[in-house]
């Protein structure tokens, strides 16, 4: 790597603009050349532990021999076909597979290709599902402060806004928002000890306010990401599904982030046994592999979109709508999940992370430590500089020098890794964040 022959960080400058990355002053990129378990290695030769699943994507590990196999199998057969007036096997086995695993009262599996797009598809399903029963009024959205539904402008328009969203305030649509149960700042100035979980009053106040103008509560069950790895009590997850019915509302889960294990559940919303009208899956849906996303709903909301007036049809779609290598891979990844037993090792994980938090709890650095499922997140004790505190670089660097990809979230620091990882990898992680923070 020299000025003759530049690496791949130093090409990578000269032609390409990367997500959420102030060109002027970002460092060069990781040149990433392979993957392999919990493993990321450098092409100057580094080996990183991937310590947030690439971007809580990633669930048996890189390249693996079984995901690879249905991935090379799939693409000998048929490797793209448009989803509107054709389907395919891998598209069918896994909407029949998915119904079988979702909450109950899901019956209907609509394909699209990111996150983004599967919130921008639950947010149009609701708007026009009033529509279509005359019931024009209902056009309002709540979701939660706190909240990440994605970079699209709807999905942006439902997330807290912050930082990230100020230069698009005139582009955006307004929703109301509300408390999230974010118990270590509580909104509500109780401690979780000896409240009600009060914070919920104010969907209710919010819903009650808006009676019959309200399509539907957006929310992500259980534990926001983006927002700051907020875990949730499962009362609340209760509490906004009572809500949406004794005021007659839709809701959404948003279970991007959620879903596939992460929190210890196939899905979340298993947590409280609800099930929502509307359901969007993403991310580790084809365990890390490829760019594939669901909106699932219940045959009340697809039946009125049956109609014999045309104008009544669902009208989205994406070119890559159901893209037949990532549902081929999504299918290999559920049968891991069968084979491999990889709910139960999350579980082993979860309880694990909680005895790693604990022992960090007392640190001076430290403000607050929470998880759930494969997620350990610890909130530093920080005046809070947002998402621009510029202790998150620092970390970073830090773990980085250690072997060590991490990417806190401002001042929230968390450890997301691969269920694949073993508990030696994690005592290994564990033991670099506890020397990282007391260095800070
Ligand atoms: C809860 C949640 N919803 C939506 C998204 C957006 O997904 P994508 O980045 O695939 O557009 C994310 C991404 O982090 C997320 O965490």
């Amino acid at each position: 790597m020299n000025e003759v022959n530049p690496g791949l960080s130093q090409r990578d400058l000269s032609c390409i603009w990367h997500p959420y990355t102030q060109m002027k002053v970002a460092p060069l990129p990781l040149p990433i050349a392979r993957g392999e378990g919990v493993y990321l290695y450098t092409e100057d030769g580094r080996k990183l532990l991937d310590g947030i699943s690439s971007w809580w994507v990633n669930i048996h590990g890189h390249a693996h021999p079984k995901l690879n196999a249905a991935l090379k199998a799939q693409a000998e057969k048929l490797e793209h076909v448009l989803f509107a007036g054709a389907t395919h096997e891998p598209a069918v086995a896994l909407a029949e597979q998915l119904l079988s695993l979702l909450p109950p009262g899901l019956s209907r599996i609509f394909y699209s290709d990111n996150g983004s797009t599967a919130v921008e598809v639950a947010l149009k399903m609701a708007w026009q599902y009033w529509q279509n029963q005359g019931e024009d009024g209902r056009r309002g959205f709540i979701t939660l402060h706190h909240a990440y539904h994605g970079d699209t402008v709807g999905a942006m328009s439902s997330s807290e806004q912050t930082s990230f969203t100020k230069a698009f305030e005139g582009l955006m649509f307004p929703v109301r928002r509300v408390h999230s149960p974010y118990c270590h700042r509580c909104p509500v100035g109780l401690k979780r000890s000896d409240c009600a979980i009060d914070c919920l009053s104010d969907l209710e106040r919010t819903l009650a306010e808006n009676a019959g103008s309200i399509a539907a509560v957006l929310v992500e069950p259980m534990l926001q990401g983006a927002g700051g790895m907020i875990v949730w009590p499962a009362e609340f997850l209760a509490g906004v599904r009572r809500l949406c019915d004794q005021f007659g509302t839709l809701m959404i889960a948003d279970e991007i982030f959620t879903g596939f294990g992460r929190t210890g559940r196939m899905f979340a919303c298993e947590h409280a046994s609800v099930s929502p009208d509307l359901i969007c899956l993403s991310k580790g849906l084809t365990g890390g592999y490829l760019p594939l996303a669901v909106t699932a709903t219940t045959k009340r909301i697809y039946d009125a979109f049956l109609s014999d007036d045309r104008s009544k049809a669902f009208f989205h779609g994406h070119s890559y709508t159901a893209n037949p290598l990532g549902c081929a891979v999504a299918l290999a990844s559920l049968d891991l999940f069968r084979t491999e037993n990889t709910l139960e090792r999350v579980r082993e994980l979860e309880a694990h992370f909680r005895r790693r938090l604990e022992s960090l709890r007392g640190k001076k650095a430290v403000g607050d430590v929470r998880g759930i499922g494969g997620v350990a997140a610890i909130e530093l004790a920080t005046d809070g500089g947002g998402y621009f505190d510029s202790i998150g670089p620092r970390l970073s660097e830090a773990f980085l020098k250690r072997g060590l990809l991490l990417r806190p979230l401002g001042s929230i620091l968390y450890f997301m890794p691969p269920y694949a990882i073993t508990t030696q990898e994690v005592d290994w992680a564990f033991d670099q964040i506890a020397e990282v923070l007391d260095e800070i």
